[in-house]
């Protein structure tokens, strides 16, 4: 049977290696997970709680396409206490996860062949989904002295008709501050584009708090999700904060694509937003496993790393030690046990001289990873000679 050219999108290098690791263990190796992107945590203890509650009561079906109104206004709330920013919850679209909002926004702003600027390296899904829906990603290859992060000159004069930012990013963890996050949308703004802004780990920060797109615009989409901060990666639910004249052409597409976002997640992810005792729990794990990050990784001999600012992943220029991070993950896992993620997902061009380090698993991992790095490294300097 013939396929769409649309469908022709490339694979997630990290499920190859979280497979390699799998394949690993099963063969009865203890494997130090640095490669997956999510907590190690399930979702808070309330978020359980109320669902059991819910499923006694009610058949949990259908909600309305925008998502539950408690759900909604929560979240609205939720841009007051954390950025002082007065939201109307009719703008607030519950998702089926972020991954759902970049459907629903990519669907909303673009027409088949329009450009959508990504800043690389970036999350391998905004490119894999703009080509999926016949829209065209453009990379903007970002320096490290803008934080890996794209600045106005990536993208003057490149004619495109949306601009995607992420901060803190993936797989960097680097930020935007507000007048980089300004300057940015004035950008994109002047050239017509319109402004995507990926807040998934959001709550996430570590020395500043990150900067919302809407404490500088309303004019733009923040797109957000409950899989990170509140550790609720399967439960599909993330959240879209559109401007007002949008929410209808959203709201049209989101009943006919979805229907809606899980109900069953809506109701655990309303009790999760008041688990804040047990959330910075969590949040105080990354933040001793990100320390020991930043003296373990150059210790082994990881000395170019991007400033992470926040989320839970380091990534390291490591042109110095190969030019294939391909090979160099699956050597690594091979001789140290260790799983991490060539950074080819991210960045195509220059991803085969980066590596991707996630900090997202218990403190005695991330101890135990960093001294077989360190052991590995310090053996292959010696064979290397
Ligand atoms: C930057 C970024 N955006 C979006 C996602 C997708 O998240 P979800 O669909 O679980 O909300 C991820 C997942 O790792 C990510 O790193």
């Amino acid at each position: 049977m013939r396929n769409s050219t649309r469908s022709g999108v490339d694979p997630f290098i990290v499920m190859d290696v979280m497979e390699a690791a799998r394949r690993a263990e099963e063969a009865g190796r203890t494997i130090i997970h640095m490669e997956v992107g999510q907590p190690g945590t399930g979702a808070p203890q309330g978020a359980t709680d109320a669902l059991a509650k819910a499923m006694k009561e009610g058949p949990l079906g259908y909600t309305v396409a925008l998502g539950l109104p408690a759900l909604r206004q929560r979240i609205a709330r939720m841009y007051g206490e954390w950025y002082n920013v007065d939201l109307n919850p009719e703008r607030v679209v519950v998702t089926p996860g972020s991954s759902g909002g970049f459907l629903l926004a990519f669907t909303a702003l673009f027409d088949s062949g329009d450009r959508v600027g990504i800043g690389a390296p970036g999350y391998p899904s905004y490119r894999q989904i703009l080509k999926a829906l016949g829209l065209v990603p453009v990379d903007l290859p970002t320096a490290p002295e803008n934080r890996l992060q794209p600045v106005p000159s990536d993208f003057s004069g490149l004619d495109l008709q949306g601009l995607m930012v992420a901060s803190p990013a993936n797989p960097t963890g680097t930020m935007l501050v507000h007048t980089a996050m300004q300057a940015l949308i004035g950008a994109a703004h002047e050239q017509g584009a319109s402004f995507i802004s990926d807040e998934i780990y959001h709550g996430l920060e570590y020395e500043a708090k990150a900067v919302t797109a809407l404490e500088v615009t309303d004019d733009c989409y923040v797109i957000n999700s409950f899989s990170k901060y509140f550790s609720m990666t399967g439960w599909r639910v993330g959240w879209m904060v559109v401007p007002e004249d949008q929410v209808r052409v959203v709201e049209r597409i989101a009943q006919n694509m979805f229907i809606c976002a899980p109900h069953a997640s809506q109701v655990a992810a309303l009790a999760a937003m008041e688990c804040e005792d047990e959330l910075q729990a969590n949040l105080d794990v990354y933040r001793a496993n990100r320390t020991l990050m930043l003296k373990g990784l150059p210790k082994a001999g990881f000395t170019n790393i991007a400033p992470p600012d926040g989320a839970f992943y380091v990534y390291a220029d490591v042109s110095d030690l190969t030019h294939d991070s391909r090979s160099f993950a699956a050597e690594i896992l091979e001789k140290a046990g260790v799983a991490v993620t060539p950074g080819l997902d991210f960045d195509p061009v220059r991803g085969h001289t980066t590596l991707r380090f996630s900090y997202a698993r218990s403190t005695a991992d991330i101890e135990e990873g960093l001294l077989r790095l360190q052991r590995f490294m310090a053996e292959r300097s010696v064979s290397v000679g």
